[in-house]
């Protein structure tokens, strides 16, 4: 059947990370209705290996598609770096991943060449960020560090920039990259633009942010308007799906989201 406008978009993350890409896509374009899938009975996926993270990527598409979705993002760093291309190659939907346009707006924001990448162990080792960045400006200097207490730091909600704790893991992640002279750093992971202000201040002023979320959302924009599949009249609400513990999920997300979520449902797809 072909697609059409009010059709919902389907989100899929390991877990809540990617409501900081759901809050954006509803910024850009709020008479859509959004399906969000969050995996949360096998999070984290950034310390899984591709293959399983795969797995879970492949099972959570065929739930959202199941959901009469128009068209799929995956918010999910980690699963963005690893099963994109087979997502695209097993379903017929659009896919939108969250690596390829994080990397593009670094590339066009850098001025020097020198790119810093962070993301969870398994996003950097993939060199997923590195190649769309090279491929792009082949002799771009690219300085990648995984920073994996980043995602339980923001689950705690441990992310002012005047505490202590957070200033401190901040600069331990961070310190390399002043010395590396870059001058735009992706924050290449759904939980780190909670932690903006703290890097922003730690970094500087002249040290230019990507936040993967925001570009995403515009490539959802671009997408769903060539093919006329934006909606005109509002959708309604959110629709959540959890593999594990709705009510934790509706608790750490509502910080993630600045508002209560509402229609969250426990569901099985093991
Ligand atoms: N959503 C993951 C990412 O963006 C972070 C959390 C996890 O490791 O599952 O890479």
């Amino acid at each position: 059947m072909a697609a059409n406008a009010q059709q919902a978009i389907g989100i899929f993350d390991s877990g809540i990370g990617g409501l900081t890409v759901l809050r954006e896509i509803r910024r850009r374009l709020p008479l859509e209705t959004i399906k969000y899938l969050g995996d949360t009975a096998r999070v984290p996926y950034g310390t899984r290996s591709a293959q399983t993270v795969q797995k879970y990527a492949r099972a959570n598409t065929e739930f959202l598609n199941r959901q009469d979705i128009k068209l799929l993002v995956i918010a999910c760093n980690t699963a963005s770096a690893v099963a994109t291309g087979q997502l695209r190659g097993a379903f017929s939907l659009p896919v939108i991943d969250v690596v390829a346009p994080g990397a593009r707006a670094a590339v066009e924001a850098t001025r020097s060449g020198r790119v810093g990448i962070i993301g969870t162990e398994g996003t950097i080792s993939s060199g997923a960020y590195q190649r769309e960045i090279s491929s792009r400006v082949p002799e771009a200097v690219i300085f990648a560090q995984a920073c994996p207490l980043f995602v339980p730091l923001v689950e705690q909600n441990w992310v002012d920039a005047d505490d202590p704790v957070v200033q401190m893991i901040v600069r331990r992640y961070l310190e390399p990259f002043l010395d590396f002279g870059i001058d735009t750093l992706v924050l290449g992971c759904t939980h780190y633009p909670l932690l903006k202000q703290a890097i922003a201040r730690f970094l500087g002023a002249s040290i230019i942010l990507i936040d993967s979320a925001e570009q995403t959302a515009r490539e959802v924009d671009a997408t769903l308007g060539t093919a006329g599949l934006l909606r005109r009249d509002p959708g309604g609400p959110p629709q959540y799906f959890v593999t594990d513990i709705p009510h934790r999920f509706a608790a750490t997300g509502s910080l993630f989201l600045g508002e209560p979520l509402d229609d969250v449902q426990l569901i099985d797809i093991m």
